[in-house]
């Protein structure tokens, strides 16, 4: 349940997060897949994370209080997309930076939610992506989204194809949701994930 949630603060790098052991879940992917717009969707305030048609929006590690002086606060983080073409090589690597480093050094993140457009095949980028937070040793989830774009047919198509590529490497498959910010679908059990395992961790 998501009673409230305020913009806390953006921060260049790791070290400069905010300090406290409040549990915290992040949403990476592409340029453009839609996080900062799932952002909003899932605490119901258009405008709370800054959205653009154009890729390269987010450019900082962006924190959002969720349920503020509750016991059962928490934190959404919107963090840049990665594999921006436009960006130039340099700002491109150390976006890079940003992310990896809070991925491994950020003990309060419990979680990652990684996006990938329904539309699309496995992309290699996101595939490795995924490898990667396997070999670090860190949880994540997968949203499709962007669901509106397609049929249900076509959409299933996909979600299959992807499941299959990933058995080709993983075991086991993440939690996967599929959702539309556009649409408003998906939002429920992606809170419900959420609050499932904050209950679990406060236990
Ligand atoms: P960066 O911050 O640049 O990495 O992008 P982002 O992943 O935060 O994407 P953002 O939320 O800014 O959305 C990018 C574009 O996709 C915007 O034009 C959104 O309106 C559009 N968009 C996001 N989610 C959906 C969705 O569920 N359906 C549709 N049709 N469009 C969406
Ligand atoms: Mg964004």
């Amino acid at each position: 349940m998501v009673h409230s949630a305020q913009y806390m603060s953006s921060s260049v790098e790791v070290t400069s997060c905010p300090k406290g052991v409040l549990p915290e879940y992040a949403f990476i992917g592409r340029s453009n897949v839609g996080k900062s717009s799932l952002i909003n969707m899932l605490t119901n305030q258009n405008g709370l994370a800054k959205t653009s048609s154009k890729p390269g929006k987010t450019l900082l590690i962006n924190h959002f209080l969720v349920n503020a002086n509750r016991s059962d606060a928490w934190y959404l983080v919107d963090l840049p997309g990665y594999g921006f073409a436009k960006a130039g090589m340099e700002q491109r690597e150390k976006l890079k930076q940003m992310i990896e480093r809070y991925c491994l050094y950020r003990e309060q993140l419990v979680s990652l939610f990684v996006l990938v457009d329904s539309r699309l095949e496995p992309q290699k980028i996101d595939l490795q992506f995924m490898t990667w937070l396997g070999e670090q040793g860190i949880p994540f989830a997968i949203v499709f989204t962007k669901v509106d774009k397609l049929g249900r047919e076509r959409l299933k198509l996909n979600v299959e194809a992807y499941k299959k590529e990933l058995l080709e490497t993983w075991e086991e498959l993440p939690p996967i949701f599929l959702t539309s910010s556009e649409n408003r679908v998906g939002g429920e059990e992606l809170l419900a994930y959420i609050e499932k395992v904050n209950e679990e961790l406060r236990h």
